[in-house]
């Protein structure tokens, strides 16, 4: 019987090495320790052993038993270190390595340009007001002083909309809106997309923004000097202090008296070049008193109250500014475009 144990011992040991998995371990546990494994089986017999070698058998059969436990519990803990240091070195982060660098994105040339002309206004005390682009026949042109078979309904060239509504051809609503619900002294200035049913070209867009910007105070108070002031002021401030600015006779139904305003050839300073047909100039903007029609239309007295507007195309302002030729460029938005103004060049 000691010959079988020692047989015993011998074959687990040797099944046990360091190489084996978790189900041969657990054969062996189950052959030698189990309920009717190996060990068990021999306790069973003891009866058969004389009595002079039971206490032996009897420690050779425990001796056996602690030792198959201790090596299988050595394996197991053993196995959980190793699966311990695999998954830590799975799941290792290197401190070291470079991070991943989110692309930082900037404004839009146009809004960069929209921005700095807003800013320049909000310093000489206008505040910004956006008005809607679905706007009434009233607030595009009636007010306006669109006479109902003005030419001019055509000349813009309007989005009509089934039920009567457009899309404004102008932020010149923003006057009336403004003055409708607000009494003067006012000095608004109204940034805004604008729609006409021009084909996309160099020169033109279907839709494009425009700044409006007014101011009403008491009739002999206000005059066409602070309209030529206010103007010069911010040409010289989003241009360049060296600027020239003319002021050109000109109509709009809305403004009486009405010029239109030059600015000297960015790029010829005013000797004459390809890009401003040799005449030294540039047209950047429209503007005129107040017409007495559109006060009234807004329930303000005409002999108490006087005003003065302008309007200007942002995508054109920016075009001059940046000496881009093509107003496609502003809405294709190809990122090599684009990233020309990621210091905010359009801004400055
Ligand atoms: N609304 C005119 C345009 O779109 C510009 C303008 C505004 C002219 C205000 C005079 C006064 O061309």
């Amino acid at each position: 019987m000691k010959a079988q144990l020692e047989e015993i011992r011998t074959r687990a040991l040797g099944e046990l090495s360091d190489e084996a998995d978790e189900a041969q371990i657990e054969a062996v546990r189950v052959r030698v320790l189990g309920r009717s494994g190996e060990l068990t089986e021999i306790m069973r017999r003891m009866r058969e052993v004389p009595p002079a070698e039971k206490p032996l058998v009897g420690r050779l059969v425990n001796e056996i038993k602690n030792e198959v436990e201790a090596r299988i519990a050595q394996l197991v803990e053993h196995r959980r270190r190793e699966a311990l240091s695999r998954s830590l070195a799975e799941a290792r982060l290197d401190v070291t390595l470079p991070g991943l660098r989110m692309p930082r994105g900037w404004s839009h040339p146009l809004t960069q340009t929209r921005e700095r002309m807003l800013e320049i206004f909000e310093a000489m005390g206008f505040e910004v007001v956006e008005t809607q682009d679905l706007e009434d026949d009233f607030h595009n042109f009636g007010a306006l002083n669109f006479p109902p078979d003005h030419p001019a309904r055509e000349m813009q060239d309007t989005f009509f909309l089934p039920g009567g509504m457009l899309l404004r051809t102008h932020t010149s609503n923003g006057q009336i809106r403004v003055m409708e619900r607000r009494s003067p002294p006012l000095a608004i200035v109204c940034p805004g997309n604008c729609y006409r049913r021009d084909e996309l070209s160099v020169r033109a867009s279907p839709m494009f923004s425009q700044i409006e910007g007014f101011m009403v105070d008491r009739a002999g108070v206000i005059s066409m000097a602070h309209l030529k002031g206010v103007i010069a002021e911010f040409l010289r401030a989003f241009f360049g202090p060296d600027t020239g600015v003319r002021f050109r006779a000109s109509f709009f139904p809305f403004t009486e008296p009405s010029a239109e305003v030059d600015i000297s050839c960015l790029l010829c300073k005013g000797a004459g070049c390809r890009v401003c047909k040799q005449s030294g100039w540039t047209e950047i903007l429209g503007s005129g008193m107040i017409h007495p029609n559109v006060l009234r239309a807004v329930g303000y007295d005409p002999m108490q109250y006087a005003g003065f507007a302008f309007g200007m195309g942002i995508e054109r302002t920016s075009l001059l500014k940046l000496g881009v030729d093509d107003m496609r460029l502003f809405f294709e938005n190809d990122l090599r475009f684009l990233a020309q103004f990621r210091a905010g060049e359009a801004a400055s």
